[in-house]
C-alpha cells in the first residue's frame, strides 16, 4: 500500500519505518524542515534502539521517503496516518491544534478517496470531530479510523513490529478489512486484532495509560509506607510480582512517572471525566501521588546538604525519562536538577543518549560529561535518576575513590544498602531500608 505518515516524531518515525519494513511505500511528512533535512541525510533526530538501521535499509530500498510536502505525500497515498503531537497546553489540557491543523491540511490535499488513520492520543470524540472537519475541506470521499498507538519509547520498534494487540475504531467493514490486511504481518504470533466502536478505541488508549500510571503511583505509595515501617519495598515487590492476579510489570518504586505521555494522558482523562460529570477521584490521586513522589525525592537530596549546598557538586546519572531513549520531556530527573540548581548546587550530568537534548534545554546551567565516571570526579553526591543498564553494576571502588563525599540518592533502587555500606557510602533509596529512621 501507499502510505503517508504526518508527523515524524517518536511515534511517526517508528510507524512509518515499521510499515515500510513490511513492504509498503511510506512517505513520512513533517513541518520541521530541519528534521526532514537530517533524516534525508541519514541523521536520526531521536535515539530509539534498532531504528537507525531500519530507517537506512528502507530508505536504501526506496520504500521510505522523508518530505515536508504534505500535499504531494497525500496525493500519492491511500492511507494517511496522523502521528502529530498532542502536548499539554498551559492548563494541562491536551492541545489538539496540531491534529486539527494536520487533518485540515490532509483534507485540502486529497485528490480522491482516502483513509485517515489517527494515531495521536486524543480525547474521546476527536475522531468524529476530525470527520466533521475534513468534510468541511474536501468533496472527496474518505473514512477516519481511530488506531491508538501503544508503543513504549526505548522498545518502540519491537512494540510496533510485535504489538500486544491492534485496536481499530471504525464504522465501516471494508475499511476494517483494509486495516486488518495492513496489520496482518504484525500479528502473526496470534495477538488480537480488536475492532470496536470509535469511542471505545479512543478510550482504550486512556484506559491503558491511566492503569499503568495507577500501578506506578500505587507502588510508590506502598514504598513510602514500607519505609515508614521498616519494610523494604524491593522485597515486598517480589511478593506482589509473583501473584498471578497482578503480574510483575510496572511494580518498581522510583522517582515517579514522567515522559510525554503518562502525565498528560492521566490529566486528559480526568478532564474528560469532569466534563461528563464523573468525579475522577482515582485519577486525581494518581497524579497527586506522582507529583508528591517527584517533589519528595528532589527535596530529600536538597535537604541532605542543608545550607552548605551552594558549595556542592552533585553528579546525576541519567536524565532521559526512562532508559534506552533520549527523550527528556517531563523527565523526573529534571525536577531534581531544577531543585539542585535553585538551591545553588553545581550539577554535572552523565546520560548515555540524552545529553544533547539536555544541553538544548539547559545550556551551560548544567555541566555534562561524556563518560560515566567523569561525572563523579570531586562530586559531593550522586543521584541515580534513570535506570540505564550501565548503572546497574558499577565499579563501587572506583566510585568511592572519585567522589569527595560518598553519598548516593538512588531514585531507581538499583543497589543494595548493604553492598554500598561496605564501600563506605551513605545510601538513600525509594522505600528501602532507611538508616535515618533506624531501620
Ligand atoms: N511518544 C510515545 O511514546 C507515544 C506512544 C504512544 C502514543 N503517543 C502519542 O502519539 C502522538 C505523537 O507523539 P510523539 O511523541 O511522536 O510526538 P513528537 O512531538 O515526537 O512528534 C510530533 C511531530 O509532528 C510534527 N508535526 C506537528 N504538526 C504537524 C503538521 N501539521 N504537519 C506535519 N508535521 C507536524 C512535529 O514537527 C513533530 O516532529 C501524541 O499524541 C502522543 O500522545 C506517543
Amino acid at each position: 500500500m501507499r502510505i503517508a505518515v504526518v508527523g515524524t516524531g517518536y511515534v511517526g518515525l517508528v510507524v512509518g519505518t515499521g510499515l515500510a519494513e513490511n513492504g509498503h511505500v511510506v512517505r513520512c511528512v513533517d513541518m520541521d524542515a530541519e528534521k526532514i533535512k537530517q533524516l534525508s541525510q541519514g541523521v536520526m533526530p531521536i535515539y530509539e534502539p534498532g531504528l537507525e538501521e531500519l530507517v537506512a535499509r528502507n530508505v536504501e530500498e526506496e520504500r521510505l521517503f522523508f518530505t515536508t510536502d504534505l500535499p504531494a505525500a497525500v496525493a500519492e497515498s491511500l492511507l494517511v496516518f496522523l502521528c502529530v503531537g498532542t502536548p499539554p497546553d498551559p492548563q494541562g489540557d491536551p492541545d489538539l491544534s496540531a491534529v486539527l491543523d494536520a487533518a485540515e491540511q490532509v483534507a485540502r490535499a486529497m485528490t480522491g478517496y482516502r483513509i485517515i488513520v489517527n494515531k495521536s492520543t486524543c480525547p474521546v470524540g476527536t475522531t468524529e470531530r476530525l470527520r466533521d472537519l475534513i468534510r468541511q475541506h474536501t468533496s472527496h470521499p474518505f473514512d477516519v479510523v481511530a488506531n491508538p498507538e501503544f508503543l513504549k519509547e526505548g522498545a518502540a520498534v519491537d512494540d510496533f513490529m510485535r504489538p500486544d494487540r491492534i485496536v481499530i475504531g471504525c464504522d465501516d467493514v471494508r475499511v476494517e478489512e483494509i486495516m486488518k490486511e495492513l496489520y496482518a504481518p504484525f500479528l502473526r504470533t496470534g495477538k488480537p486484532f480488536l475492532t470496536m466502536g470509535v469511542r471505545s478505541a479512543e478510550m482504550t488508549k486512556y484506559a491503558v495509560n491511566t492503569m499503568i500510571a495507577a500501578r506506578i503511583s500505587m507502588i510508590n505509595e506502598l514504598a513510602a509506607i514500607s519505609q515508614a515501617y521498616g519494610a523494604d519495598v524491593n522485597e515486598v515487590r517480589e511478593g506482589l510480582a509473583a501473584d498471578s492476579r497482578l503480574g510483575p510489570a510496572y511494580l518498581f518504586a522510583g522517582l515517579g512517572f514522567g515522559g510525554s505521555c503518562l502525565p498528560k494522558d492521566v490529566a486528559a482523562c480526568a478532564r474528560m471525566a469532569r466534563e461528563a460529570g464523573v468525579e475522577p477521584d482515582m485519577l486525581d490521586a494518581v497524579t497527586a501521588v506522582n507529583q508528591r513522589q517527584r517533589a519528595r525525592f528532589a527535596k530529600q537530596v536538597v535537604d541532605y546538604y542543608g545550607d552548605g549546598i551552594a558549595t556542592k557538586r552533585i553528579a546525576v546519572w541519567g536524565v532521559s525519562f526512562k532508559p534506552r531513549t533520549d527523550d527528556i520531556r517531563n523527565a523526573p530527573a529534571l525536577d531534581v536538577i531544577d531543585a539542585l540548581l535553585e538551591a545553588g548546587a553545581q550539577v554535572v550530568v552523565y546520560d548515555p543518549r540524552a545529553v544533547p537534548k539536555l544541553r538544548a534545554m539547559y545550556g551551560d546551567r548544567v555541566a555534562t560529561v561524556i563518560k560515566t565516571y567523569a561525572a563523579l570526579e570531586g562530586a559531593d553526591g550522586l543521584v541515580i535518576a534513570t535506570e540505564w543498564n550501565e548503572f546497574r553494576r558499577p565499579d563501587y571502588e572506583r566510585m568511592a575513590a572519585l567522589m569527595r563525599e560518598k553519598v548516593i540518592f538512588d531514585g531507581r533502587n538499583l543497589y543494595t544498602a548493604k553492598t554500598l555500606a561496605e564501600y563506605g557510602f551513605k545510601y538513600f533509596s525509594i522505600g528501602g531500608p532507611c538508616a535515618a529512621r533506624g531501620f
